[in-house]
């Protein structure tokens, strides 16, 4: 039997780990993430920083320790250092983290790390500005650059940049950003493209897998070497280059899945409680947080989230389904 306080699913796996999207509204538009034409969730459906701080108590009595800001774009939503201060000051919390596409960072970046944020992860596929508006249908990138500069100036640590692997595009910008990478004292992280495009866009032959990213990197930089010391829970397998300088990171979601080690749940922006990001049932929070639920009964919902969820995503299997949101209402 379990300590009290603890989530552990029917496979043995112990949650710590709570995404929350603060927002599915974006500024820009990444193809593998949203169509062009999107329907944001009216305003009122979106949780308070309040709602969202009660929740969190909540689950840091569940066992849950670390915590990441995700969106669509949090920066869009305003006041974000508010609930950054907030959830910082939950005791429990031992990590805390922001996943943003940049392009606010340059407003923002110096408020954030006032109240308290130190991690932070950059969306960026890719340092040619053509291929930039390619990806995202907008034309952001050297804001996007100003901000990694000027969170390497404030202080951030880790700093580490995301960008989504996409085959028959992305190959041109591996190297440059693996450079750019080591030049800067950033961990670049190569994420497999996965089926949540929303569209439809996504085929298995679209995906450039780890194992290529990595051989080009060996060939072209310098041999890599598995770090040892890494977080074996953590869901990107790091590298250093046998030369010393700087570390990569691979998430291969689709090539060897993580699924058995997943510590992870999810809070949509909408108050939708998520086990997978590929889950296709969520539990209503907000119906729960708005209706008065006693305390106690939220707990319960938590609990029975990570006793419902799955062995693992289906994306290699034919039984795949695509969830029915994709991932700027999801959070990535
Ligand atoms: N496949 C892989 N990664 C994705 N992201 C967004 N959509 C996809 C997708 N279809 C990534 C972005 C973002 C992170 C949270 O999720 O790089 O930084
Ligand atoms: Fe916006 Fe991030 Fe989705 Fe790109 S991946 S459209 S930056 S939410």
């Amino acid at each position: 039997m379990d300590a009290p306080g603890q989530l552990r699913d029917r496979f043995g796996r112990l949650h710590d780990n709570l995404r929350i999207s603060v927002t599915d509204r974006c500024n820009i538009r990444c193809f593998y993430c949203m169509p062009e034409e999107v329907e944001f969730v009216p305003r009122p459906e979106i949780l308070t920083f309040e709602e969202i701080e009660h929740f969190v108590r909540l689950a840091v009595r569940c066992g849950i320790r670390k915590l990441r800001i995700t969106g669509g774009e949090p920066l869009l939503r305003r006041d974000l250092p508010v609930l950054v201060r907030k959830l910082s000051a939950i005791e429990g919390i031992t990590d805390l983290g922001l996943t943003t596409n940049g392009i606010l960072l340059r407003e923002q970046a110096a408020a954030l790390y006032e109240a308290g944020l130190r991690r932070i992860n950059i969306h960026l596929d890719t340092l040619d500005a053509e291929r930039f508006r390619h990806i995202t249908r907008r034309d952001h990138l050297d804001r996007v650059l100003e901000g990694i500069e000027l969170c390497r100036c404030l202080g951030f640590r880790p700093i580490k940049i995301n960008a989504v692997a996409v085959k028959g595009l992305t190959e041109p910008d591996i190297v440059p950003l693996a450079r750019f990478g080591r030049e800067h004292d950033l961990e670049i992280r190569f994420i497999e493209f996965m089926p949540l495009d929303g569209q439809g866009l996504w085929l298995r032959d679209r995906v450039l897998f780890a194992r290529d990213i990595l051989r080009t990197l060996s060939r072209e930089i310098a041999p890599l070497v598995p770090v040892s010391d890494g977080d074996p829970r953590a869901p990107a397998a790091e590298y250093r280059y046998a030369d010393g300088r700087g570390v990569v990171g691979f998430i291969a979601s689709v090539s060897q899945p993580f699924c058995d080690r997943c510590n992870r749940i999810r809070l949509t922006a909408d108050g939708k409680l998520r086990y997978c990001l590929f889950a296709l049932e969520e539990t209503d929070i907000k119906k729960l947080l708005r209706g008065g639920a006693a305390d106690e009964e939220i707990l319960e919902a938590i609990g029975s989230t990570v006793r419902a969820k799955w062995e693992g995503h289906q994306v290699n299997t034919a039984r795949f389904v695509a969830p029915p949101r994709p991932m700027y209402a999801i959070g990535g």
